[in-house]
């Protein structure tokens, strides 16, 4: 099928590249100049694996191309998939949804034949309703022109995979009509077996923001219960693991930390705490602001027991930092855990010297006062104490006795509690976790 992709981010610049490998004539549209020229050219302005090779191979191939210019998405596309960001609004915790509007408003005068409208954006419920209005006001064949709301779930750092291949559908619609043509343009994943749930526009908004509700709760639920294994002596992985045999809870999203980051979880909950407020159902979602700030606790915590841990006179020490993406296989710092923390510990006097293997410069750019390092050793150099921030394989790999011979003080925080503690302290080092004896 002939589809654009409006909003070239994360999302959408992964969707593009992924339906132009499935066979499918992409037009992506994108009005920030500086990203669509890297897109243009076959780059990605951020970093995902796999992403790369396969936008570069579809752009020269001619399968997938760039605009501006939504006259031209109107005339090109049979389908258009609406994936513009929502990020947490200025001022206060409802999602702004401006780009949304502004992107159907600007594409609908150009739907000039019978067409669908896909929302594969995070927005509140009852956006999609307000979409479907604005739509039928501002299209020139109105009766033709429908929207569907089709939620995305796919992790940064698993986008391509995620992508390609869904572990589920899901059709927010209301018409048998836009219900058909996303089956038939899904059809590659449906065959393979993935589910698919087609439901109606709200409830489609809300599964993706309770998925991720749900997800925080997990991983704030784990961390609230490692701050009681500090307490009481417990250790808060063997805890997990415990609990995760069991087939209804699951291992994964148990990992207790400095917490959770990115651009979608915290955004998402608050943004959804918001809405609850709106319809009237605030002390339904109140829990979820339990979750929150129990995040955000962790990463206090763990600039509380930095500062300790240099005796209480953070003034002129060195701390090493690895890692500042939100998570690993991400160049990612929108609300990292590790970047604020790394900020936190400077604005306190330390000197601080970060090194990610991927976020360096996205780092650098939010947080142009830091030091840059550009290695873990480097980093690590004449440290008082290293900070363990984001689990990427490289640090799990380090070879301890090198990194034990550049500190000046051998002493690990590791924030996300993965680093082998044993063979950290049999070279002689002092190392604290979370939740962990
Ligand atoms: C999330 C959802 O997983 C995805 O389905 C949705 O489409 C977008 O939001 P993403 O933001 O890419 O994806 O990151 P995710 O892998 O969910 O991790 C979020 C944060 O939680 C990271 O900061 C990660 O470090 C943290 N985390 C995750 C934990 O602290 N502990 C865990 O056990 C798991």
């Amino acid at each position: 099928m002939r589809i654009t992709v409006i909003g070239c981010g994360y999302l959408g610049a992964t969707h593009a590249a992924c339906m132009a490998e499935l066979g499918h004539d992409v037009l992506g549209v994108e009005i920030d100049d500086t990203k669509r020229a890297t897109l243009t050219d076959g780059r990605v302005p951020f970093h995902e694996p796999g992403l790369e090779e396969l936008l570069g191979r579809h752009v020269a191939s001619g399968r997938l191309r760039f605009t501006d210019s939504f006259a031209e998405a109107g005339e090109f596309g049979d389908l258009h998939f609406l994936c513009v960001g929502t990020p947490q609004a200025a001022i206060g915790l409802g999602a702004d949804l401006s780009a949304v509007f502004a992107a159907t408003e600007a594409l609908a005068p150009h739907l000039r034949r019978p067409t669908l409208l896909v929302g594969k954006s995070t927005v509140p419920v009852g956006t999609a309703t307000r979409l479907a209005e604005r739509l039928a006001a501002l299209a020139p064949v109105s009766a033709g022109t429908e929207l569907a709301w089709n939620p995305e779930f796919l992790r940064e750092g698993y986008g391509v995979a995620d992508t390609l291949r869904p572990d589920r559908l899901v059709l927010g619609v209301d018409s048998e009509r836009s219900e058909k043509i996303l089956r038939g343009f899904y059809s590659a994943a449906i065959d393979a077996g993935t589910p698919v749930v087609v439901t109606d526009f709200a409830t489609a908004e809300l599964a993706k923001v309770s998925a991720n509700a749900f997800l925080a709760t997990k991983i704030s639920f784990i961390n609230a219960i490692a701050e009681v294994c500090d307490a009481s002596g417990a250790d808060v992985t063997d805890l997990a693991d415990a609990m995760g045999y069991d087939p209804r809870i699951g291992r994964s999203f148990l990992n207790a930390g400095i917490g959770f980051g990115g651009g979608c979880l915290p955004k998402d909950i608050r943004a959804f705490v918001h809405r609850a407020g709106e319809l009237g159902v605030d002390d339904a979602m109140s829990f979820l602001r339990q979750v929150d700030e129990i995040n955000q606790r962790r990463r206090a915590h763990l600039v509380t027991t930095a500062v300790e841990l240099l005796d209480g006179r953070p003034t002129g020490r060195r701390v090493g930092v690895w890692g500042a993406a939100f998570k690993p296989e991400s160049d990612d710092v929108r609300d990292s855990p590790a970047l604020w923390i790394a900020g936190q510990l400077h604005l306190r006097g330390a000197e601080i010297t970060v090194y990610d293997p991927r976020a360096s410069d996205s780092a650098r750019h939010t947080f142009p006062t830091l030091a840059y390092a550009a290695s873990a050793l480097d980093a690590a150099r004449d440290a008082d104490l290293v900070l363990h921030l984001t689990e990427w394989q490289e640090f799990r790999d380090l070879d301890i006795d090198q990194v034990t011979a550049v500190v000046r003080r051998p002493m690990l925080l590791d924030g996300r509690n993965v680093l082998d503690f044993a063979a950290w302290r049999d070279a002689g080092w002092t190392v604290h976790g979370f939740g962990r004896r």
